[in-house]
């Protein structure tokens, strides 16, 4: 060995040094400021890295026997560590996997980069532990099982299983790497999770689409094929397609992708077969332009542009998002009129996301809206809380039915809610037809899906015929379970201006909804609902038109760990609201203004226990 000076050998021992804190079978190398190499021995199933939510990503290159797997982003633990991802290596065993990291800022020397909390902590296990206890996990919700989650897509129907599809980051809990995590139900509330669909490639992250099932082999893929499509989102946002020969649980892509390209962003492919032309039809949202782009196809892998619709016509804020339409009977009528769903971000009706529609025609290449007497079209909006968007249907519900759900959150403090290990869950399904209201003009109906009544465990509650004035009439809700439950409340207003209905805790805080018979309004207010200060768009006051002139009013409110749908329960409304309570509200209170109301029965039920 050649001798070395003493200062090469006081830099070598100071390499070394950095090198070996390293767990058992991570070996780890500093290049540079920003630079490390991380050698793994793959004789377990995850890497287990540490993550810190507010450093920025760092790129991560994986590879196995010198070709890339996978490229990634990972905000990597610098100062403490909030919690750990799982990268899955358990496809490479016997081979030699190196992770190439660049971290997202250079620092002042190797020394300092090798004193990242990250690199004493990257581990090997065959476990990840998902026994997620998290104060504001949802109890029955759909929620990922780790990882932020934000829209609910590619939703199909078939052989008794309702596949739902979700925007996923694997490697964290804020918005990045995006694929299409997977879930499945046979009665739409208990959730089997799966591994991953669809990950990302070199034409881009998997951004949101739709399946269906080709029964004709259409596309030549074979008989009954699930197949995705799915916005390749890269530089430019392309639309790709890839299909599944074994019920949606693993794809294959299409060699021939992208199959629509445009100049300008176009995303989130929504899917269906059009009997009367025998033709499939995609919508894409060409967001920027705030229209929804429709195609035509008789193979799947040939498009034509045959109309846009929109610009100019309802709200036009932000960016126009996942598209559908849907074809819905008239309640009461045997009329049936096409629904264009609208997911818009920002500019909602409470700010941020929101999802509005328009009632029309459509003819298998365009869609004409409804008009206003006066010749406007009017501005609707399918749920009037603040936390309900990137709302879809599922393809090929049973019965014709239209079934759809939501994601149950807000661009604008997703990614701050207080939670940690996961991120997001989705709303309750939810059943969709349409009504003529009082005023003439047809309106979406939205009631909880049949089979969220299999949901109700123990009575905890029922009060008939009670009446109310100005001092609340208190009742408890139910501790088990963390006060889960459904509420059933209908009342009478009779000679009360207005009734409020107030959920509560020790800690004083609450929840106040608010029915005005004589302005045909229902609020909710959220103010003081608990944790309210890690975004200033959180705390709000809502409120839902009823569309109807009555001083009658029931409901059905489902309270979960974090969140509140209120149901009008005939279906002329809908406000679905994040809550961060520090502890269960234990009290629903009645009280009245201005005059006397009538609770005439109020059934509190306990929610069972489910997967999800
Ligand atoms: C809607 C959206 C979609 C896009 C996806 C990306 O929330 O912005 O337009 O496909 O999220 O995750």
């Amino acid at each position: 060995m050649k001798h070395l000076t003493p200062i090469a050998a006081g830099l070598l021992a100071l390499a070394a040094s950095y090198n070996a804190q390293a767990a058992d079978g991570v070996k780890i190398e500093h290049l540079g400021t920003n630079n490390t190499l991380v050698r793994v021995t793959p004789d377990a199933r995850y890497i287990l890295l540490p993550v810190e939510e507010s450093i920025d990503d760092a790129t991560i290159n994986l590879l196995a026997d010198g070709k890339i797997e996978k490229t990634f982003y990972v905000r990597l633990a610098r100062n403490k560590i909030d919690y750990y991802v799982p990268v899955d290596i358990s496809d490479y065993k016997d081979k030699d996997l190196l992770l190439n990291v660049v971290t997202a800022h250079s620092r002042s020397s190797v020394r300092e980069a090798s004193e990242d909390a990250c690199w004493q902590n990257i581990s090997l296990s065959d476990t990840f532990d998902t026994t997620n206890t998290e104060k504001f996990r949802p109890s029955y919700h759909h929620t990922p099982l780790y990882g932020w989650m934000n829209d609910p897509n590619g939703m199909f129907y078939k052989d008794g299983e309702w596949h739902l599809y979700y925007q996923l980051n694997p490697y964290g809990s804020k918005w990045q790497n995006m694929t299409w995590g997977h879930s499945s139900s046979k009665d739409l509330i208990n959730w089997e999770h799966h591994p991953v669909a669809i990950e990302p490639d070199g034409l881009g992250s998997i951004f949101s689409g739709s399946c269906i099932v080709d029964t004709n082999n259409s596309a030549g893929f074979g008989k009954d094929e699930v197949i995705a499509f799915y916005t390749s989102a890269g530089v430019n946002q392309i639309q790709s397609m890839a299909h599944s020969s074994d019920n949606g649980m693993t794809f294959q892509k299409y060699a021939g992708n992208p199959v629509i390209t445009l100049d300008s962003e176009s995303r989130d492919p929504n899917l269906f077969w059009y009997e009367p032309t025998q033709e499939w039809v995609l919508l894409t949202a060409h967001a920027l332009e705030h229209e929804m782009l429709i195609y035509t196809s008789k193979d799947l892998k040939n498009w034509t542009l045959q109309s846009a619709f929109g610009k100019g016509l309802g709200a036009q804020d932000g960016v126009w998002e996942c598209p559908d339409l849907l074809e819905l009977p008239i309640e009461g009528s045997d009329k049936k009129k096409w629904v264009l769903i609208c997911n818009l971000n920002p500019g909602g009706v409470f700010g941020g996301s929101a999802v509005q529609y328009f009632v029309g025609d459509f003819d298998g290449k365009t869609f004409t809206p409804d008009t206003l007497p006066d010749g406007t079209v009017p501005t609707k909006w399918m749920d009037h809380g603040k936390d309900h968007y990137a709302t879809v249907s599922w393809s090929g519900a049973p019965d014709d039915r239209k079934v759809v759900v939501g994601w149950m959150s807000n661009w604008q403090y997703a990614a701050e809610v207080p939670t940690k290990q996961f991120r997001s869950s989705n709303t309750l399904p939810r059943d969709l037809s349409l009504f003529v209201a009082e005023d003439g003009q047809t309106y979406l109906n939205t009631v909880p899906s049949p089979e969220v009544d299999a949901l109700r465990g123990k009575k905890a509650l029922e009060v008939k015929g009670k009446n109310v004035g100005s001092k609340p009439s208190v009742f408890k809700l139910p501790t088990v379970n963390n006060g889960v439950c459904e509420i059933l409340l209908s009342f009478n207003s009779e000679t009360a201006k207005t009734v409020d209905i107030t959920l509560a805790n020790a800690k004083n805080e609450k929840v106040v909804m608010t029915f005005n018979p004589g302005e045909s309004k229902f609020s909710f207010d959220r103010t003081q609902s608990g944790i309210t200060d890690f975004s200033k768009d959180f705390p709000a006051v809502v409120w839902a038109p009823t569309l109807r002139k009555s001083t009658e009013q029931k409901l059905r409110i489902f309270i979960d760990t974090a969140s509140i749908e209120v149901f009008d329960a005939e279906g002329n409304f809908v406000l679905t609201n994040l809550v961060f309570p520090n502890e269960p509200y234990s009290t629903i209170s009645v009280s009245s203004n201005g005059g006397k109301a009538r609770i005439e029965n109020l059934t509190i039920y306990n929610i069972k226990n489910v997967k999800h």
